[in-house]
């Protein structure tokens, strides 16, 4: 029977900040993400400024992304950045051996990403190449992009167009080192990892989170491995979870499917929650202080491509499953900020779950961009602990609670209270108890559709997006809310 389910909202025993980089993006040189997803160049029909695509730069700033990860992922291993500084025409031609198989002409370079960082508002983190080249090479790229003035490489890229420094807010020391930054063994990476950021110098008053290479899903040796024997040369560790419906070689459509798919995502999605907290366990062994951050540095869902696509540019819809999946994971993520210190979804456009799709000069904004412009709100917010009693919503063996929440309290001293509702079918009453929480007028949006894929493709992009939420009202402590089925809501109290 659905509820009587409720949330237990604690605004007087406030948590850890929901750190703003938990809203990251990570953006790879894979299929269309950077190439026609944000960079056009100059010379398009395609509305650009400096070459950048003006409609996906506007979505972004209106989200406020706070971090975008870039040039990759598996790309960033065999990545050299001296190739995509300098003249375009003299830049190098490769083939992107891991993603099609296509030539990267290196026009979206160095200079290009971080311009484009500034240009969004974001925090740049730049991953290094550890899998195939020397550490020579990664401390000259952090030389060449944070040097003030002076050294030869001050002065290349100045000559390049850039005389200030950039900011460089984090960079990764190389990716999946466990796969396809080099097949290692966590010993041999957390060796490299010591070896190669003791090379990462900064010029004085800067300074750049340090990320290590984390672990895949729920491999806690990697992180014993690393903290054990690489602790201490890191600011932070990025694992990586996706989301796979069913298995790597047939993962399941992204849209036209049935309720066991819709309710296996939502379960498998789920099982961050846990993973998060076994590496959080682990890390605490070593660092009991807490100053090591883990981040999620890859997250989201991982369908089979679009049919009549490239398979190696892995562009897949985005439905309204996605969306919560996305609101899934922010709460997950607020249970855990004394830790988690930042995540970037895979990836920001037209690769796996995206928050916008383009296609030539149009672009959609997926339902899942929708659930961040929602959240956003939480960036820096303290996080206020819920207490959830949902009942279970089941399909098949696929059983987890109908109801998911979170809540943070702002700067503004407003409170924003995030609420799912995974069941398809069934709408559920639910009475949430303030403790400690001001703010009598509430507000709020929703975001639902009357299919479990319903997406928005460029024929009709308005299909899935948030309208105003009138389904909650306050008395007192109490504030009753009737959410529909499949929705995502997010109220505010001021
Ligand atoms: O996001 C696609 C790929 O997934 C990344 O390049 C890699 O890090 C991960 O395996």
């Amino acid at each position: 029977d659905p509820g009587p389910d409720s949330v237990v909202v604690h605004g007087d025993t406030p948590a850890p900040r929901f750190d703003r980089r938990l809203f990251g993006q990570f953006a790879e040189h894979l299929g269309h993400g950077i190439y026609g997803g944000i960079w056009v160049g100059r010379n398009s029909r395609i509305a650009n400024r400096d070459g950048y695509r003006t409609d996906v730069l506007e979505a972004l700033k209106a989200i406020r992304v706070p971090v975008i990860r870039w040039p990759g992922g598996c790309f960033a291993d065999e990545y050299h950045w001296r190739e995509g500084i300098g003249p375009v025409a003299k830049r190098r031609i490769k083939i992107n051996t891991n993603w099609g198989g296509v030539t990267e002409d290196n026009s979206f370079g160095t200079h290009e990403f971080m311009n484009y960082s500034e240009m969004v508002g974001a925090d740049a983190y730049v991953a290094g190449n550890v899998g195939d080249a020397p550490p020579y090479e990664m401390a000259e790229w952090v030389e060449y992009m944070t040097s003030p003035s002076g050294s030869s490489l001050a002065k290349e890229r100045a000559a390049n167009g850039r005389k200030q420094p950039w900011k460089v807010a984090m960079f990764g020391i190389g990716n999946e080192l466990w796969g396809c930054g080099g097949n290692m063994r966590p010993e041999y990476a957390a060796d490299l990892t010591r070896r190669y950021g003791s090379f990462l110098k900064l010029p004085e008053g800067q300074h750049m989170m340090k990320i290590a290479s984390g672990p895949n899903e729920d491999d806690y040796n990697w992180t014993e491995v690393m903290m054990r024997e690489a602790g201490g040369h890191f600011d932070g560790i990025g694992m990586h979870y996706y989301t796979i419906p069913y298995e790597w070689k047939h993962k399941g459509a992204a849209t036209g499917f049935d309720e066991d798919a819709w309710a296996r995502t939502l379960y498998k999605t789920r099982r961050i929650d846990t993973i998060i907290a076994g590496h959080a366990k682990v890390m605490d062994k070593y660092d009991p202080a807490k100053k090591t951050a883990l981040l999620v540095d890859e997250w989201g869902t991982w369908y089979d491509v679009e049919p009549g696509t490239n398979p190696g540019f892995l562009y897949q819809q985005n439905s309204l499953r996605d969306a919560l999946v996305a609101s899934l994971n922010f709460d997950i993520f607020a249970r855990h900020t004394d830790r988690l210190r930042g995540a970037n979804i895979a990836q920001m456009v037209n690769v796996l779950q995206s928050l916008l799709l383009t296609d030539g000069p149009r672009m959609v904004k997926t339902p899942t961009y929708w659930v961040f412009d929602m959240y956003k709100d939480y960036q820096d917010a303290t996080v206020l602990p819920v207490e959830v009693k949902s009942h279970w919503y089941a399909k098949n063996e696929w059983v987890l609670p109908a109801i998911s929440a979170s809540a943070v309290r702002g700067q503004d001293g407003v409170v924003h209270i995030g609420l799912t509702n995974t069941d398809p079918e069934h709408g559920d009453q639910v009475t949430l108890t303030l403790a400690g929480v001001a703010g009598s007028a509430v507000s709020g949006r929703i975001l639902t559709a009357a299919a479990m894929d319903a997406h928005n493709s460029f024929d009709a992009p308005d299909a899935v997006r948030p309208a105003p939420f009138t389904g909650a009202t306050r008395q007192g402590d109490t504030l009753t809310v009737t959410l529909p089925p499949k929705s995502v809501v997010m109220l505010d109290l001021r």
